[in-house]
């Protein structure tokens, strides 16, 4: 890499404070970091990209493989031969002018059976101090990786001894003397994986799951390749833990698609007269769970990762207290605003805007200037062990076990407030066809559901038919099977009000769910799964919610299904060749089920 890319220096990131320090320093000097007010927010920066490296591109994001139905229509495929042609040409001289920085990481608690070992190389000093809170990093994985490959210690895991390589350049070389950008990235960008071999290319972007290659790109993309082969599950779930009373804790991994508030259920706060009988919720991961058969018989799982890289707007202590707890120091916010005292504000952090702020463009801004300060995509990365109720587990090599397993989107109409599935291959069902409002301003696609399965849509490796066949496979391979469930906190009345308080007054639907999964809770069996009647349901505290209100958020609409089955069945065209058929069968049984 360093013959290709042509960097004035590496350096081998070791992780330590030391380090942070030095490339925190430099990130200020340079005009990328700007240090917070450490009275405020101790140890904290503030970065502002550049206007056109905001987000994740997904169309500029390939799956290269030798077929294109490896990769399956919903991903960009390339020929990896091609590609990895056109990358090298990218790539080369790329770093001239900067440094590159060697970032040994690991995906996991080191001592799971399931961690998994990379290496990303980088130009950018912005991604390794990310790196450092989003994941293990630096010289004791180093450290663990030649232990492994010598043999020194037990082989517990696929991938032993071995690394996966992640290389990333802003694609911004710099000529002899020439003045750097704040913000360093190439207006052409390529985030490649390349499956068989298990590597993973990302050129001209230095944002979030572009950049920091372990998170999306490892941990979700080429780990569901290598979780398919070794009969395991990379899923973009978050992982909870609900405490009961009598001190029983039922762990839950759920799959929302972007903007459903996923960060919000893992760090949901329970209403008061939940708290009171001694319920409480733990965190062990808001974004990516990894989960195996464990031999116990159960679905194991851990969070991959040690940081979370949160949306910063509509977060506040009203919405979620446990994340803004978790970012009071030792943090990045990445593209939010700056107030006139050196801390930062977003959209909905507090009811009312300051008179002024400097926005995430860097010019000046008053509540009535017509833009937003902080970009709808602003992030904060915070460390999960600063977290108030991060779960003592969440570090186990062994990992948590799971008893639920939910899914959800936004929905306005159709989807009640929560049912069980029937079973596995109905609860694989459920979520293969899982799907979510656009809420994009584009004209026509308001309201449009978008089918996001698993919410893996952008994140699946490999074909998702064969996906799903996999999921059905796992089923195999359990003594004790997880319970599934659906769940949707948007709907709306005729008004477009919404049914349902959500956030933690969630934790009532939670506790059927505990309760279900204990075998202690009633259901009803109805046409598209097991619901629960009022009776079943703690609605005390909520007193505007009535037994109306709670049959509105519930209710079957024998149209909307209909209509919900004829848009399922296109999602299904898109992938026919691959589609197993269990899921047609799935859906020709629930239509069975509506006459
Ligand atoms: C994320 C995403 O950033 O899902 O987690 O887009
Ligand atoms: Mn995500």
């Amino acid at each position: 890499m360093i013959i290709l890319c042509t960097p004035d220096a590496v350096e081998w990131c070791d992780g330590s404070q030391g380090e942070w320090n030095r490339l925190t320093e430099l990130l200020v000097k340079q005009g990328t970091f700007l240090r917070l007010n450490p009275a405020k927010r101790p140890n904290s920066f503030l970065a502002r990209s550049r206007t056109s490296d905001v987000a994740r591109v997904e169309d500029r994001t390939f799956i290269c493989v030798k077929r294109p139905d490896e990769a399956g229509p919903t991903n960009n495929w390339a020929d990896p031969v091609e590609m990895k042609a056109l990358l090298k040409e990218k790539f080369r001289g790329s770093m001239k002018g900067r440094t590159l920085y060697v970032i040994p990481f690991c995906m996991g608690p080191l001592d799971s059976p399931l961690a998994k070992i990379g290496v990303e190389i980088t130009d950018s000093p912005y991604v390794v101090v990310n790196m450092r809170i989003m994941c293990h990093m630096g010289a004791h994985v180093l450290q663990r990786l030649g232990d492994e490959a010598a043999g020194l210690v037990e082989k517990k895991r696929d991938g032993h001894g071995c690394f996966i390589p992640c290389v990333h350049t802003v694609g911004m070389p710099l000529a002899h003397g020439e003045i750097d950008s704040p913000w360093p990235c190439n207006e052409e960008k390529y985030i490649c994986h390349f499956p068989d071999t298990r590597e993973i290319w990302s050129y001209g972007s230095g944002y979030g799951g572009n950049a920091l290659l372990g998170k999306k790109c490892l941990a979700l993309r080429i780990a569901s390749n290598i979780a398919r082969e070794h009969k395991w599950m990379a899923e973009h779930m978050l992982i909870t833990g609900l405490h009961a009373p009598d001190g029983s804790v039922t762990y839950v991994a759920a799959a929302f698609p972007s903007a459903c508030g996923k960060t919000n259920m893992a760090m949901l706060v329970p209403p008061e007269q939940y708290t009171a009988q001694g319920w409480r919720t733990s965190v062990v991961g808001d974004d990516i769970a990894w989960l195996w058969p464990h031999e116990d018989g159960k679905l194991h799982a851990i969070n991959p990762e040690t940081g979370f890289f949160g949306v910063a707007p509509g977060t506040s202590y009203e919405t979620n207290p446990i994340a803004m707890d978790s970012m009071k120091e030792n943090c990045i916010f990445t593209n939010v605003a700056l107030t006139d005292e050196g801390d930062v504000w977003w959209e909905g952090m507090t009811p009312e805007a300051p008179a002024h702020l400097i926005d995430w463009t860097g010019q000046d801004w008053t509540p009535d200037c017509g833009r937003t300060a902080a970009h709808a995509n602003a992030r904060f990365t915070a460390p999960a062990s600063q977290c108030p109720t991060i779960d003592p587990d969440w570090q186990n090599p062994d990992g948590v076990p799971i008893d639920a397993i939910i899914f959800g989107g936004r929905r306005a109409t159709t989807m009640p407030l929560v049912f069980q599935a029937f079973n596995w291959g109905h609860g694989v069902y459920l979520g293969a066809t899982m799907g979510s409002e656009m809420t994009a301003a584009a004209a026509g696609t308001i309201g449009k559901v978008r089918r996001d399965p698993m919410a893996m849509l952008p994140f699946c490796g490999y074909n998702m038919g064969e996906y799903f066949a996999h999921w059905l496979e796992m089923r195999r391979y359990l003594r004790h099977l997880p319970r599934f469930f659906h769940v949707n906190w948007f709907r709306k009345d005729a008004q477009s009000h919404y049914l349902w308080p959500g956030f933690g007054e969630n934790m009532r639907v939670l506790e059927w769910i505990v309760r279900r999964c204990k075998g202690e809770a009633a259901g009803h069996e109805t046409q598209i799964g097991w619901t629960p009647s009022f009776e079943d349901f703690d609605v005390t505290g909520l007193p505007n919610f009535t037994e109306e209100n709670f049959h509105a958020c519930m209710a079957f609409d024998h149209r909307e299904w209909k209509a919900e089955l004829v848009s399922q069945a296109e999602f299904f065209i898109e992938l026919y060749d691959h589609l197993p058929k269990e899921l047609l069968f799935q859906r020709e049984l629930l239509a069975a089920r509506l006459v």
